[in-house]
């Protein structure tokens, strides 16, 4: 079966590891690596080819959102950039898997579902967590009422994150800030787990001396009413782990959002719990490969969108991310 064809726009940090896990998928092909940098470019595409024994070309955005050869990019610029990089390769007529956060603000991301829907392409965000197939064996057990009606879910997801990451979420002119960057994974989690979007929204930050939110708490209600509770931070390191509770027992996730295990706990209706039972998946060592799966399986099938990660959730993740942000006054320079 002939293989799907990747150009990737941006030769940065994130997009090593996607082009590595294009190389592990028999069915994905890298083309070419796009850089604002003609040497970043160049450089990138030199040790893939040298690393990965194959072909590949350096080039420009232009060159790469034009070229007949390529059926899908990946957008692996910094968050400020993936609304005009997704526009212009949506505008080539390109498929396109974008970094999270999906874009910036929701009006981008509005944007960028309208354009998707017009020309008839595929778009999704990478949140590559959702494929894992941990992630994928917990929503199913939740699903099939093990836990009862789930009633709480508390997520810390916090870190020390590397000087290489660091500049970057400091800068509020990048689009900087613990949520955009960190806090996304629980929030787009939870509504992953519960299958909605919550509808009512507390939250609280500490902001940095760039004035970005270095630590953030949300609360949210959902429609079902399970309530959420989440902290994040990029300078504090956290417990990393998700606790379920439902009225049938709780679920206990350490090592998010990347864990291969869960323990599922129940109880009789009492504080006395009658089981006590772990789950784990394997991983294969690049856990972007199940998203590069994902995206194949959909173009395949002609499909526009990700059941798994669709578009309605990006948009109505980034509307909350929206909301937070601006009940703590945190507007980036050019919205
Ligand atoms: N899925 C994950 O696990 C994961 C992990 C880390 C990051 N991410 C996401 O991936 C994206 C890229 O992160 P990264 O750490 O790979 O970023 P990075 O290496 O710092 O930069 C990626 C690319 O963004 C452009 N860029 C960087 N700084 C810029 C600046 N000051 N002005 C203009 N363009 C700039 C460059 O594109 P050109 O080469 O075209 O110039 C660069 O190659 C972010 O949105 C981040 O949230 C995802």
């Amino acid at each position: 079966m002939k293989k799907i064809k990747w150009g990737i726009i941006g030769a940065g940090i994130i997009a090593e590891r996607m082009a590595a896990a294009l190389k592990i998928d028999p069915e994905s092909e890298l083309v070419a690596v796009a850089s604002k940098s003609p040497e970043r470019a160049a450089v990138f595409t030199d040790k893939y080819r040298a690393v990965k024994a194959c072909s590949v070309k350096a080039c420009s955005y232009d060159e790469i959102v034009s070229d007949e050869n390529i059926d899908v990019i990946y957008v692996a610029t910094i968050h400020s950039y993936h609304f005009e990089c997704a526009r212009l390769a949506l505008e080539g007529g390109k498929h396109i898997l974008v970094e999270k956060p999906f874009t910036v603000n929701a009006a981008e991301a509005e944007s960028l579902a309208a354009l998707a829907a017009e020309r008839d392409l595929f778009l999704m965000e990478a949140m590559w967590v959702r494929f894992l197939p941990v992630q994928q064996l917990l929503k199913k057990i939740l699903r099939e009422g093990r836990i009862g009606d789930i009633r709480q879910i508390t997520v810390s997801f916090g870190k020390f994150v590397s000087p290489k990451f660091e500049k970057r979420l400091k800068d509020p002119e990048l689009a900087g800030g613990a949520t955009l960057d960190l806090g996304i994974y629980p929030i787009s989690f939870l509504s992953f787990l519960l299958g909605e979007l919550p509808s009512e929204i507390n939250s609280m930050c500490r902001f940095s001396e760039s004035g970005v939110d270095e630590i953030a708490d949300y609360t949210f209600r959902y429609p079902s009413g399970c309530i959420g509770q989440i902290c994040t931070s990029y300078n504090l390191l956290m417990n990393n782990t998700v606790l379920i509770y439902g009225t049938k027992g709780c679920v206990e996730y350490p090592g998010f959002p990347t864990g291969n295990k869960f323990t599922l706990r129940i109880h009789n209706g009492t504080n006395d719990m009658i089981s006590d039972e772990v789950f784990s998946e394997k991983h294969q060592e690049n856990g972007f490969v199940y998203q590069v799966e994902e995206v194949v399986r959909c173009l395949r099938d002609g499909k526009t969108g990700s059941p798994v990660m669709p578009l309605e959730d990006s948009v109505g993740l980034m509307k909350v991310m929206d909301r937070v942000r601006k009940d703590w006054g945190l507007k980036y320079s050019w919205e």
